[in-house]
Order: structure tokens, then C-alpha cells, then sequence
């Protein structure tokens, strides 16, 4: 058993293995620091719009004039570039590069698998190691923000992600439907007990008051950040590449409006 410091706190009696994560993190940290600010994308659930949210959210800070990185942290099923049109394949050259999308600099394991129809199956020591790989082998630069669109599940790829980087915290997404909103609280109650902070709720798909959102604000004491009104557009925009802040300005005024609810702890 050793001693270290976890986040300031000396804890005492910790299992080696802890030594290991510790290092990993300490690397990564030297690597993103550049970034200034790291916000994940989640919901345990899938298919509820993380990847929608991450995209539209990474856009809209971009055109409000910041720097902005998206990382596709999917690993199972990386979207990223297939929702921006980009389905070309490049050689992964050491250290990675991301690609300017339209003026944000994306990255996602789909830029380096050769056949869009095969499916991608990781093994869980590879989840952990191709995630450490992404985040100590990708040369971002300077960045205001970097949004990762994470996996859904709570498992090893969530789960690594969070221990692994210092995030500044996570937006949740839910729909209104209950379901998706009781697996949004066991996903925020998955990133508290992990140590980050929850940024506040994000409601998708959204019909009436009936609301998901409010439930999920409640159960975890955070803030809804906006709905986003269900609206068929997003399947159009997203077939055809194209980013619905960009083009569509009802969906433009219901991003801003997250965004600039969105506080992170201890910025403003
Ligand atoms: N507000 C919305 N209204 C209608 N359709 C939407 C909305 N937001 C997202 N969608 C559509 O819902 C589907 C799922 O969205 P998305 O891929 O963003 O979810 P996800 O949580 O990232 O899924 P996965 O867990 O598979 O990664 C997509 O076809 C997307 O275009
Ligand atoms: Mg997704």
C-alpha cells in the first residue's frame, strides 16, 4: 500500500495500481495544457442527442469567436465526423492531428478505420489504452474549449475518460421520456462519485412541458440549461453533414441559450 496526494488531499494506504493512474494523469494534464477548458458531452443512455449536443455546442462557442476542439470520444461508435461529412480515412501519423472542420479542430477513432461497415470491438484493457492514446498522442495547441462527445454506458470507456482527465465537468442529456431521464441521473450520479462536476442538464427532443430535463435538475440539485425542441431538421443536417447552428437560427438561439447559462466552476 502506498501514500500519495489525490486532488490535494493526502490519502493513506492506497492500492499501487493508483501510482499508475496517477502518472497517466499527470501526463495528460501536461499535454492538454494548452486547453483552457474541457467539457464532456454524456448520458448513460444511448441515442438521447449527445452527440447532437456536443456538435451544436462546440460550433456555437466557435462562431462566438472561440477557440474549440471536438473530441469523438465514442469509441464503440464515433459519430463526430459522419454527423460533419467527413468520412474520409487518414494513417494515424504520431502525434495526431485534428482536422479544422469549419473552423473547429476535430478528432475521432472513425478518421482512422478503414471500413465504415465493420464494426468496432474493443476489448476493455484496449478501451482504456486507445483513450490514453487519444489524449497523450494528440497535439490539440491552444484551445478555449474542448468538447468530448462521450460514450454512452458506465462502463470502462466513461468511466476511464473521467478518471483520466481533469474535466472542468459534463453537461447531461436527456429526452423528456423517464427512462432517459433516470439513466441521466445514474450518469451524473457515476460523475460525482468520480469527483466532476455537473454542469447542469440538457433536455432533447423536447415536445411540451413534460419534462425530463426538470426531473434530472431536481434528483441532482443542477441547473436545466435549455430544451431543444424536437425537430426533424437534425436528421437532415446531420445526413448531409451540416451543422444545424449554422444553418438553422431557431436551432442557433437554443444553443446560445445553453451556452450562456453554462457556468463552470470557479470561471464566472
Ligand atoms: N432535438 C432533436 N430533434 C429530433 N431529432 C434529434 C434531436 N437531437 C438529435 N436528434 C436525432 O436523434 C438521433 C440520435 O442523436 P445522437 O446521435 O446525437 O444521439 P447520441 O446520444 O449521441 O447517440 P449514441 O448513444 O448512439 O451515440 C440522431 O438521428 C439525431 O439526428
Ligand atoms: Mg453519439
Amino acid at each position: 500500500m502506498v501514500d500519495v496526494e489525490i486532488g490535494g488531499q493526502h490519502v493513506h494506504g492506497a492500492h499501487p495500481s493508483i501510482l499508475n493512474v496517477i502518472n497517466q494523469r499527470k501526463n495528460i494534464k501536461e499535454k492538454l495544457s494548452g486547453i483552457k477548458h474541457r467539457i464532456g458531452v454524456y448520458s448513460a443512455k444511448g441515442g438521447v442527442g449527445k452527440t447532437t449536443v456536443a456538435i451544436n455546442m462546440a460550433y456555437t462557442l466557435s462562431s462566438m469567436g472561440y477557440k474549440v476542439g471536438l473530441l469523438d470520444a465514442d469509441i464503440d461508435t464515433p459519430n463526430v465526423m459522419l454527423f460533419l461529412g467527413k468520412k474520409d480515412v487518414v494513417d494515424p501519423v504520431y502525434p495526431l492531428k485534428p482536422m479544422d472542420v469549419m473552423g473547429v479542430r476535430a478528432i475521432s477513432t472513425g478518421m482512422y478505420v478503414d471500413d465504415e461497415k465493420k464494426p468496432i470491438i474493443w476489448r476493455g484493457p484496449m478501451v482504456g489504452k486507445m483513450i490514453r492514446e487519444f489524449f497523450e498522442n494528440t497535439e490539440w495547441g491552444d484551445l478555449d474549449y474542448l468538447i468530448l462527445d462521450l460514450p454512452p454506458g458506465t462502463s470502462d470507456a466513461p468511466l476511464s475518460i473521467m478518471q483520466l482527465l481533469e474535466l472542468d465537468g459534463i453537461v447531461l442529456v436527456t429526452t423528456p421520456q423517464k427512462t432517459a431521464a433516470t439513466n441521466a441521473v445514474r450518469s451524473g450520479l457515476m460523475a460525482k462519485r468520480l469527483g466532476v462536476a455537473l454542469l447542469g442538464v440538457v433536455e432533447t427532443m423536447s415536445f411540451d412541458k413534460t419534462s425530463g430535463g426538470s426531473e434530472v435538475a431536481e434528483a441532482l440539485g443542477v441547473e436545466v440549461l435549455g430544451r431543444i425542441k424536437h425537430n426533424k431538421k437534425f436528421d437532415v443536417y446531420s445526413d448531409s453533414g451540416k451543422v444545424p447552428v449554422l444553418e438553422d437560427n431557431d436551432i442557433r438561439e437554443e444553443f446560445l441559450s445553453i451556452i450562456n447559462r453554462l457556468h463552470i466552476p470557479g470561471v464566472r
